[in-house]
């Protein structure tokens, strides 16, 4: 394992291995609190962010590392080739882990640095929120693969990365799509799933009453949720999606966990009362984010 790019590239075996880290670390922290001294973590940043950036550099700094944050557009990243200031950064950081708009730029990072470059989440693959999502759903399931996820919305670079871990780590998933973003359609990474045996795929949004964790994310993707130009089209989806958002009455009587990788937009895709509620593991999920994170960084620099 060098990059982590998306959950598709990433082998069954290292994803188990990163959640059962992740399981230890989570549990023991202490005895991890040396494991990456000296180590330093770049961060690179094109779009916002609250969890990745905060699960990061606390992750880092708890296994005894540093974390340099760089604004994409505030550094020379903007106006050079990528691959010479990749080869640069590469002489300082250990690792990098970038969160950069276009999946080819970040293609370009990891073929050119010389470190491991984590992907943050671009427009096709959100891979270290799908391992916090598989690290969450293990610990409600325990060992029981008789676990079926249903994922509701907009197929993006959340569902991209669920839909391979979900389907890698031997439980169902329920994929109810009636739309794409564009850049992240993967018909290798469907069909990989698909042969599996574990996918069903359906636009019927009462297909989430089989599931036992329901997930929902944005339907409008973070770099157009407030973009004026976008306005026409981000109005358009908040109609066609509005059956597909996930409330009571869609769950009808069935009680499932309900998971959301945040930042949520109550009364879109997710309705106010779930959020909150006794089944709702979104937290979680983004706690996890920091014990996944560390796991993952452990790997890849060969101190798990
Ligand atoms: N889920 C997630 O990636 O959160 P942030 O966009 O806040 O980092």
């Amino acid at each position: 394992m060098k990059h982590v790019l998306s959950l598709h590239h990433m082998p069954a075996e290292d994803i188990a291995a990163v959640l059962e880290t992740a399981e230890k670390v989570k549990k023991n922290p202490e005895r991890y609190e040396d494991r990456l001294k000296g180590r330093t973590l770049l961060m690179l940043f094109q779009k916002t962010s609250t969890r990745t950036r905060l699960s990061f550099e606390l992750g880092i700094q708890q296994l005894g590392g540093r974390a340099v944050v760089m604004d994409w557009d505030k550094s020379n990243f903007a106006i050079s080739p990528i691959r010479y200031e990749a080869r640069y950064v590469s002489r300082h950081a250990d690792v990098i882990m970038a969160r950069l708009i276009r999946h080819s730029d970040l293609r370009q990072l990891a073929e050119s640095a010389d470190v491991p470059v984590i992907n943050g989440c671009d427009e096709r693959y959100h891979p270290t929120q799908a391992l916090a999502d598989l690290l969450t759903i293990r610990e409600r399931a325990g060992g029981s693969k008789d676990v079926t996820v249903a994922y509701i919305g907009m197929h993006n670079n959340v569902a991209n990365c669920l839909t391979a871990g979900v389907t890698k780590m031997g439980y169902n998933m329920i994929l109810i799509t009636p739309e794409a973003n564009e850049a992240a359609r993967d018909e290798e990474l469907l069909a990989a799933a698909k042969a599996t045996g574990r996918l069903e795929i359906t636009t019927d949004p009462r297909a989430v009453r089989q599931a036992d964790f329901v997930y929902t994310d944005t339907w409008v993707d973070m770099e157009n949720f407030n973009n004026p130009a976008y306005a026409e089209e981000k109005e358009r989806r908040l109609r066609v999606m509005m059956p597909y958002q996930v409330n009571a009455e869609l769950l009808g009587g069935s009680r499932p966990y309900i998971m959301h990788d945040m930042p949520v937009h109550p009364g879109l895709e997710i309705a106010e009362e779930l959020i909150e509620s006794e089944r709702s593991i979104i937290y979680d999920q983004a706690e996890n984010r920091l014990h996944a994170e560390k796991a993952l960084m452990l790997h890849l620099l060969g101190a798990a």
